[in-house]
């Protein structure tokens, strides 16, 4: 949440800035802002409410600064203006910030800044504290040392002083933050989407120390002023990647690359035809010795999770819980040196997920993470990481993420499965299907026709119901949530049987219930808790495997996967929820890249 860049080379800063803020919008687009240190020594402050193109239409073209920070925010405290847009400025000092000061009131009281503040925001203290330190020491470093041993909460800063040109500071506290030098300079940003047009090596900068970033060099130093050199890392996907690549949206392009991204994520973890994770150096210990598994994620990594346990606990009939990780954060976590923990997130660095995580360690459990981005904090910090290779992921909606989650899930049932005696030939058989499962995935997607004339069809209800039984309802989670995130249709998801003890009062005429039924050995079931909808005049959305028989009295529309096996379904249902949500927020006009009070890699609690 929140983006932030910062470039100081031989190129115009304005320019870099701009296509940094750009590329990190789906970190925040609530209002966007830039600070320049120009040539002739002055400085250039911008801000906006709104998306970057309304910050553009605003910081003319040529001005002379090759050394700037930009910010793109996602609201945390104070209201969505330009005053609380960052950066913001104090004396000397021109700062901005992604996280949370927890004791800025404090601070604010205690240094008398109160009644001084130009905006509502947290991070002003910031600004204020450090321009108080360096008019008392005239030393950068010293007083960005100070100003962080009394703040609190998490953050990343970004630190301009008005009198040391082409010099950028930062710093950094769980919030993420990347940093590289090229023959174009030196450039600090939230994530690694930022720096591909320039540079494909780079940091992760570490936390607790401070970067002193000029043309050609970045210095990371420790607070006691020991100088340290961080591993590189290389990005190993091209700056296509991250662009639309003729597609309207993101998320459309994103939904299309799932077949390509699941074999990416598969097949180089498939020896002879059995899941091997030797090259990631994850032992069979933790697969053999675990006594339960505990899932922790967020969102849709939350909602594979859950599939997850489907899966595993139908095939190993080991006991998995998942929780949700803003809760289990804060619980007294029935977990010990048996439990496996499996965190799953795509950015690696969602705070709760990070804070879930290491309370795990802390209670001695293992913890294997399923993550996207690499080298983000939640896969340095985990003990093994197996990584999914979706590629940037770019659209707030998660679609090919939770796709590639997904896959690894399954491979740890199958890894799992192998290590717990089960015999070769059964997993190599469930192997086989999972592989299948991409090009199931291709054939959901040539139904995209069929779903955009449902989405115009149920766009403007106000409700909508996602039901199944067993897995089609651990699947049917995400399905609520990606039309609910992106349309603003009001869409829950609910175990098909439990509907009568309550949420049936709200079907009336019209009213959309994507249905599953996938499940040969609650078919039966699943389709009376239809019938017993559509009794009350629900429009049906109806997913089967091919060659269910169904009468026709029972949905208004029968979509089929091709699909034998019944635990390889959530593959191709995801395409199909994934184009019905997409094509409603299309039909309603809105900008489903960027859905209203959304933002990805949540770096605030
Ligand atoms: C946000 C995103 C979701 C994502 C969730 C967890 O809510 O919009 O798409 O599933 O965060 O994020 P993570 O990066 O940890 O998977």
């Amino acid at each position: 949440m929140c983006g932030i860049i910062g470039y100081t080379g031989p190129l115009q800063a304005r320019d870099v800035v701009l296509q940094g803020l750009r590329q990190l919008e789906y970190r925040g687009y609530d209002s966007a802002g830039m600070a320049l240190l120009t040539d002739d020594g002055d400085f250039y402050l911008r801000k906006k409410v709104g998306q970057v193109s309304a910050l553009e239409a605003v910081c003319e073209p040529g001005i002379p600064s090759h050394c700037g920070i930009g910010h793109t925010r996602w609201a945390t405290h104070g209201g969505v203006t330009d005053a609380n847009a960052h950066p913001h400025a104090v004396g000397k000092v021109i700062l901005l910030h992604n996280g949370i000061i927890e004791n800025y009131h404090t601070i604010s009281r205690q240094f008398g800044f109160e009644g001084l503040a130009t905006s509502e925001t947290d991070t002003e203290v910031a600004a204020q504290l450090i321009d108080y330190y360096y008019g008392q020491t005239q030393d950068p470093y010293e007083a960005i040392r100070k100003a962080i041993h009394i703040i609190d909460g998490s953050y990343a800063f970004c630190i301009l002083f008005t009198d040391i040109p082409g010099t950028i500071y930062a710093i950094r506290n769980v919030s993420p933050l990347v940093a590289a030098t090229s023959d174009q300079g030196s450039f600090i940003a939230s994530d690694v989407t930022a720096l591909i047009p320039y540079t494909k090596r780079y940091f992760a900068v570490p936390e607790q120390h401070i970067l002193t970033i000029t043309e050609d060099a970045i210095r990371v130093e420790t607070m006691e002023g020991e100088i340290i050199h961080p591993d590189m890392l290389e990005v190993t996907w091209d700056v296509e990647a991250a662009q639309k690549g003729g597609y309207p949206h993101f998320m459309l392009k994103e939904i299309h690359e799932q077949p390509e991204v699941f074999r990416k994520t598969v097949t180089p973890r498939l020896r002879d035809g059995l899941p091997n994770f030797d090259a990631e150096g994850i032992p069979d210990s933790i697969f053999e010795e675990c006594k339960s598994i505990q899932v922790i994620a967020c969102g849709t990594a939350m909602y594979a999770g859950m599939v997850g346990r489907a899966i595993i606990e139908m095939q190993l009939r080991i006991p998995v819980t998942v929780s949700i990780a803003s809760e289990f954060r804060y619980d007294t976590p029935l977990i010990d040196e048996s439990t496996l923990v499996i965190v799953v997130s795509q950015s690696g660095e969602t705070i709760d997920t990070l804070a879930a995580l290491r309370l795990a360690k802390e209670c001695g459990a293992k913890v294997l993470s399923i993550v996207n981005v690499k080298g983000s904090t939640i896969a340095r910090e985990s003990d093994y990481v197996l990584y999914t290779h979706a590629g940037p992921e770019i659209a707030v909606a998660s679609t090919k993420a939770y796709m590639v989650q997904l896959s690894v899930f399954y491979l740890i049932a199958a890894r799992m499965m192998l290590v717990r005696g089960k015999n070769q030939e059964e997993v190599r058989a469930f192997i086989s299907n999972l592989t299948a499962a991409a090009d199931m995935i291709e054939n959901a997607l040539e139904q995209e026709e069929t779903l955009r004339k449902q989405a115009e069809k149920m766009a403007f209800s106000k409700d909508a119901f996602y039901i199944g039984r067993g897995l089609d309802y651990a699947f049917s989670l995400e399905g609520a949530l990606k039309l609910k995130e992106i349309s603003y249709i009001h869409a829950e998801a609910y175990a098909a049987g439990e509907l009568k003890h309550g949420t049936i009062a709200l079907i009336e005429p019209g009213v959309p219930v994507i249905a599953l039924a996938t499940q040969d050995k609650i078919f039966n079931k699943t389709i009376s808790n239809i019938r017993e909808v559509k009794a009350r005049g629900a429009y049906v959305i109806l997913i089967t495997k091919q060659g269910a028989s169904v009468s026709d009295e029972v949905c208004d529309i029968h979509l089929e996967i091709p699909v034998e096996d019944d635990r390889f379904t959530v593959f191709p249902c995801a395409v199909l929820w994934q184009l019905l949500a997409y094509y409603t927020a299309y039909v309603k006009g809105f900008d489903m890249d960027k859905p209203r009070n959304l933002a990805k890699s949540v770096t605030v609690e």
